[in-house]
């Protein structure tokens, strides 16, 4: 049996029920900022081996939380990891990103995908989640993710990042039948996977759609977020007794969010190039939102800081259904000092009484 919650904060918000504190957490808070998470990584030789092996895994996970007081831990692995086991010869090379060796350039390539299954190929990452729900003891709430079906085939096609996607576009605007039936077989891979996390111990999930904002909207409603709904409806939502809340976020998605809230997911993620106070009002109170401090300004001033950790509070007015985060991950050169000053500053607001 898991240890009980000793902070469910983050949980709480994502259903919009009262909290003591609005909470934060941080998008990529396990990561090269951190010294620690430097030296583990040196350890273990690269960026995979991190992501294979569960006791990495899950000292990379919780070196965030012994650092600072956050309200919820998020899963150290990568949204590769199902290319990666479907076998497209996956790298990290230093300063490039992802790069694949064998990118999806034709129907045989796509027809050829296999579906992974959960506990066998992609074990390592349902153990990280067991021995994290052990090691966190009940500390706080353990998120778990995946990327989109867009993002996965963004990759996949493309083979490494991409400025413009020419590939994949590419694919969209000549044989878009095809590529429904990439992203139709990625959904399901998604959904088994997401499934699989909630049932080793994954307490909330979240669906990183990073290039979902580089689409038209009638092609994103089509492309991407038409799948990302389709999970939605296929998860687990209750586990432990009780809810486990789904979080959409698309990057440069400000524009959808009406869209992306009628998918069901409890929380949506924004970006900083939407104003938060502008998408509550927007949405009303269907959805919490998640965000979405521009990560960069972290490299400003303690006071700079403090400001605009305010400001973004203040936007969201009631301090219910809001969890503070980054719009974006946070970057590697962020003074570690300044993470501990936007915690506390987060932590310590109190919304405005009437
Ligand atoms: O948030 C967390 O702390 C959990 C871990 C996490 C990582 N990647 C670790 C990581 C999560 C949630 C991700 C998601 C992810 N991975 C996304 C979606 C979110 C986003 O950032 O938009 C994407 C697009 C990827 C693919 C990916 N992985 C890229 C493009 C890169 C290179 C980027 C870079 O900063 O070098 C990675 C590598 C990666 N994933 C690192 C970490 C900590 C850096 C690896 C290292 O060199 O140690």
């Amino acid at each position: 049996m898991s240890a009980t919650l000793q902070n469910d904060n983050f949980l709480r918000a994502c259903l919009r029920q009262p909290v003591d504190h609005v909470p934060v957490w941080l998008m990529r808070q396990a990561g090269r900022y951190l010294p620690e998470y430097r030296a583990t990584r040196a350890r273990a030789g690269d960026f995979l081996s991190l992501c294979t092996t569960p006791e990495l895994a899950c000292e990379v996970t919780l070196q965030p939380i012994d650092r600072f007081p956050l309200d919820a831990a998020i899963l150290f692995s990568d949204i590769l990891t199902i290319p990666y086991v479907m076998g497209l010869g996956l790298e990290f090379q230093e300063g490039e990103g992802p790069v694949f060796a064998r990118p999806l350039r034709s129907a045989a390539d796509i027809s050829a995908l296999s579906q992974p299954d959960p506990e066998t190929e992609l074990r390592f990452v349902m153990d990280a989640v067991r021995l994290i729900r052990r090691e966190i003891d009940g500390r706080v709430p353990l998120i778990g993710f995946a990327g989109s079906p867009w993002t996965l085939a963004c990759y996949m096609i493309e083979g490494r990042g991409s400025r413009d996607f020419i590939h994949i576009k590419g694919l969209l605007y000549s044989d878009p039948a095809l590529l429904h039936r990439l992203l139709r077989h990625l959904a399901q891979s998604v959904t088994s996977y997401l499934n699989a996390q909630i049932a080793a111990g994954a307490q909330a999930v979240m669906i990183f759609d990073t290039w979902g904002g580089s689409l038209s909207t009638p092609a994103y409603a089509e492309f991407s977020l038409a799948y990302m709904s389709e999970i939605v409806a296929a998860l687990q939502r209750e586990a432990e007794d009780r809810r486990v809340p789904v979080i959409l976020f698309t990057k440069g998605g400000g524009n959808w969010l009406e869209a992306m809230a009628a998918s069901g997911a409890d929380a949506l993620g924004l970006d900083w190039t939407t104003e938060l106070g502008h998408a509550r009002q927007r949405l009303g109170n269907s959805v919490a939102l998640q965000g979405n401090m521009d990560p960069i300004a972290l490299y400003g001033s303690p006071e700079g800081i403090v400001r605009e950790a305010t400001r973004i509070l203040e936007s969201h007015g009631s301090g219910t259904g809001h969890i503070f985060n980054l719009g974006h991950g946070i970057t590697p050169q962020t003074p570690v000092e300044h993470v501990a000053i936007l915690v506390e500053s987060v932590q310590s607001w109190r919304p405005k009484t009437a």
